[in-house]
């Protein structure tokens, strides 16, 4: 059989539609691509939206970044490679996603086999549907959960996979797991480090917040 792997994820669902026409066909590709596209940009932007909320909520968080970002990058734009130099921009972007839990629940999961948890019984085939959020706000895990308070991601360094406590797990953990993760983080890190270098923001006074959040208004820096 030719090897579909190598290129992008496009060419390898043409390349398999060539290979296996009764299996895929115009519509199944365009729903995998809608998926990937649905799945990856409404998180992705929520997740920079509630992050830049918060800073503008707590302009100290905000302040402490841009100095670790000046001191390590300067005024050249932030890329990929700088990331592992700036951990508390790393402590921001998981305390944010713990926070503001962006998929607030798993994709349906199904039990293969008869279970028992926590007193009760999960027949075989049930649907099953992880509450992510409370998972992240559970006091046994989390003092203050509520609280936006980055250092403590500096003091546990726990990862985003929920592989060690299961406390944190805002892309889901196990066989299903967001398959988005890197870019995901990659992304959100590398956007929010550019626009706190090159922006600053505030509230606006005297405006209530509305029922889509903070209401802020940013400006260069240089100015
Ligand atoms: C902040 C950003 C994101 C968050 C918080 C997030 C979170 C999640 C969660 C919780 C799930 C469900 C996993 C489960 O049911 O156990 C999921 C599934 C998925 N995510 Fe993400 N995601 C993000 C970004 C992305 C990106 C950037 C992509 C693609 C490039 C992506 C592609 C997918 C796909 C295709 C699925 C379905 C996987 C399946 O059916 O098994 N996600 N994501």
């Amino acid at each position: 059989m030719e090897s579909v792997i190598g290129g992008n994820y496009c060419e390898t669902l043409f390349q398999l539609e060539k290979q296996f026409p009764e299996k895929f066909n115009d519509s199944g590709l365009t729903s995998l691509c809608a998926e990937f596209l649905n799945a990856a940009l409404h998180t992705t932007t929520t997740a920079i939206d509630s992050t830049i909320a918060l800073l503008c909520e707590h302009p100290e968080v905000n302040e402490k970044l841009y100095r670790e970002i000046e001191a390590v990058v300067g005024k050249r734009a932030v890329d990929e490679s700088d990331l592992p130099q700036l951990p508390y921009l790393s402590a921001v972007v998981r305390e944010a996603l713990r926070v503001w839990t962006i998929a607030v629940t798993t994709l349906p999961h199904a039990t293969s086999e008869l279970r028992k948890l926590g007193g009760y019984e999960i027949p075989t085939d049930a649907m099953v549907v992880f509450v992510l959020e409370s998972f992240h706000l559970d006091p046994t895990h989390w003092s203050d959960p509520s609280i936006f308070k980055p250092e403590r991601f500096l003091e546990n360094d726990l990862d985003v996979l929920g592989s060690k406590t299961f406390s944190f797990l805002p892309f889901s953990a196990g066989r299903r797991v967001c398959p988005g993760i890197q870019l995901a983080m990659f992304e959100i890190s590398v956007v929010m480090a550019r626009l706190v270098q090159n922006l600053e923001w505030e509230k606006v006074p005297n405006v209530k917040n509305t029922e889509i959040g903070t209401v802020f208004r940013a400006r260069p820096r240089s100015l």
